[in-house]
C-alpha cells in the first residue's frame, strides 16, 4: 500500500555525490571548497552559548540579510536567506509554479531541477544545449508560455560561462521568472567582468541563487540566499518558507563568512590558479577539459579505459570524482578542484592508471 501522491510514487529521488565516512578519501566529486572557512567563522561558532539555543532564531535572519545587502549593494528587501541554495529552488517552485505550468531548464544541468519539478508536479521542458554548451538560438521562443526558467551560470557540469547580455535578453523577452543559479559564481575569473546584479535592479522577473557551500567553504552549514526584486522575495519570505528556515548557528556563521569575504577571495584565487594548472596537466594525459569558470573541470576520457572504468579505478585508489550516466556525459568525468596536494595525487594516480609517464 502506498500513500504517496502519484507524482511522488512515479519519480526518482536526487542522488547526491558519495559522502564517505571519515576523511581518508580524496573527495573531488561534489565541488566542495578545498580550503577552510574564514577564522571568523570558527570564532562565531565558539561564541555561541548553548543557552542561546533555548530561543528561536531571528525569523528572517535580519543580520545576514543586512550583511548580504551591503555586500551586493542592494536592500535587505532584495535578500532571502535559505537553508542552502537548494531550498531557494524549492521555494521558487512552490511559490510561483502551478502544477499545470511549465518550467524550462537547459539539458544537461543540475540534476536536482527535474527532481524538484517532479515533486511540485508541474511540467518540465528540458532544452538541449548546443555545441559549446550554449543556449540554442531560438531559446526565447522555446520559453513561450512557461512560468519559470532556471539557468545555471557558470554552467554545471561544464563550467561554461554565459554572458550577462544573453541572460538579459532571455529575461527581457520572457513573461515568466528567470532564476539564475550562480552556485559557482565566485570562481569566475575577475577579468571576465561578469556581474548579473544589474539585472535584479533593472528587472522584476530575475532572481539569483547564491550559496555559501562552494565559495565560502561551508557546504556542511547549509546556507544560501536569493537576490531578487521585492515582488519575488516577499511572498517567499512572508508566506511559503518555514517560519524559521535558517537556524541560529547557521545565521551567525554565514554572517561571519560574508563579513570575511576577503578571506574567501584568497581561496577563489587559489582555486582559479589550480584550475588552470590541473586543466593543462589533464590535457597532457589525453584528457582535455571544457574551459571552466567554476571550481570543477569536465574532461574527456580516452576511449580506453573509458570514463566509467576510470572513475572506478580512481575510486579503488581512494579518489572520488563524478561520472554521470547521462547522454553527452558518459565519456567524461567531472573533477572538482582540490588542494594542490589532492590535485597532484589525482595526476599521479591517473598516470599510473593510464600507464603514461608524460
Ligand atoms: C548548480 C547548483 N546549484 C545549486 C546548488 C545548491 O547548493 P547548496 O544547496 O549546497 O547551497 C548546487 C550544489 O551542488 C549546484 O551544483
Amino acid at each position: 500500500m502506498t500513500f504517496e501522491r502519484p507524482n511522488i510514487a512515479a519519480m526518482q529521488g536526487y542522488t547526491p555525490g558519495e559522502q564517505p565516512a571519515g576523511d581518508k578519501a580524496i573527495k573531488l566529486n561534489t565541488n566542495e571548497n578545498p580550503y577552510p572557512p574564514a577564522p571568523a567563522v570558527a570564532e562565531a561558532l565558539a561564541a555561541v552559548h548553548s543557552e542561546e539555543l533555548r530561543r528561536y532564531p531571528p525569523p528572517t535572519a535580519s543580520e545576514f540579510r543586512q550583511t548580504a545587502a551591503e555586500l551586493h549593494a542592494v536592500e535587505p528587501e532584495n535578500i532571502l536567506p535559505t537553508n542552502g541554495g537548494d531550498e531557494l529552488l524549492r521555494l521558487v517552485l512552490t511559490t510561483f509554479v502551478d502544477p499545470d505550468e511549465t518550467v524550462v531548464v537547459a539539458e544537461p544541468s543540475y540534476s536536482l531541477y527535474p527532481v524538484l519539478t517532479a515533486i511540485q508536479g508541474c511540467q518540465l521542458k528540458q532544452v538541449p544545449l548546443e555545441q559549446g554548451w550554449n543556449l540554442p538560438g531560438n531559446f526565447s521562443e522555446q520559453l513561450q508560455g512557461a512560468k519559470l526558467c532556471i539557468l545555471v551560470n557558470p554552467h554545471a557540469p561544464s563550467g561554461h560561462l554565459m554572458a550577462v547580455e544573453v541572460l538579459r535578453e532571455v529575461a527581457n523577452s520572457f513573461g515568466g521568472i528567470l532564476l539564475i543559479d550562480e552556485a559557482y559564481v565566485d570562481f569566475i575569473d575577475p577579468d571576465k567582468g561578469y556581474d548579473s546584479l544589474p539585472l535584479v535592479r533593472e528587472l522584476d522577473n530575475v532572481i539569483i541563487l547564491r550559496t555559501l557551500s562552494k565559495g565560502y567553504s561551508l557546504a556542511g552549514l547549509r546556507f544560501g540566499y536569493g537576490i531578487g526584486s521585492p515582488n519575488l522575495i516577499a511572498p517567499m519570505l512572508s508566506k511559503t518558507r518555514d517560519s524559521y528556515n535558517t537556524d541560529l548557528l547557521s545565521q551567525r556563521l554565514a554572517t561571519a563568512a560574508l563579513k570575511s569575504v576577503d578571506h574567501a577571495r584568497q581561496g577563489w584565487d587559489r582555486v582559479r590558479a589550480s584550475r588552470k594548472k590541473l586543466a593543462a596537466e589533464l590535457a597532457q594525459l589525453g584528457m582535455p577539459c571544457e574551459p571552466s569558470q567554476s571550481n570543477f573541470l569536465l574532461c574527456q576520457v580516452p576511449h580506453k579505459p573509458g570514463a566509467k572504468a576510470l572513475y572506478q579505478a580512481l575510486k579503488d585508489k581512494g579518489i572520488l570524482v563524478r561520472w554521470f550516466d547521462l547522454e553527452g556525459l558518459r565519456e567524461r568525468l567531472r573533477i572538482s578542484i582540490g588542494s594542490e596536494e589532492e590535485n597532484s595525487a589525482l595526476i599521479d594516480a591517473l598516470r599510473e592508471i593510464l600507464g603514461s609517464t608524460s
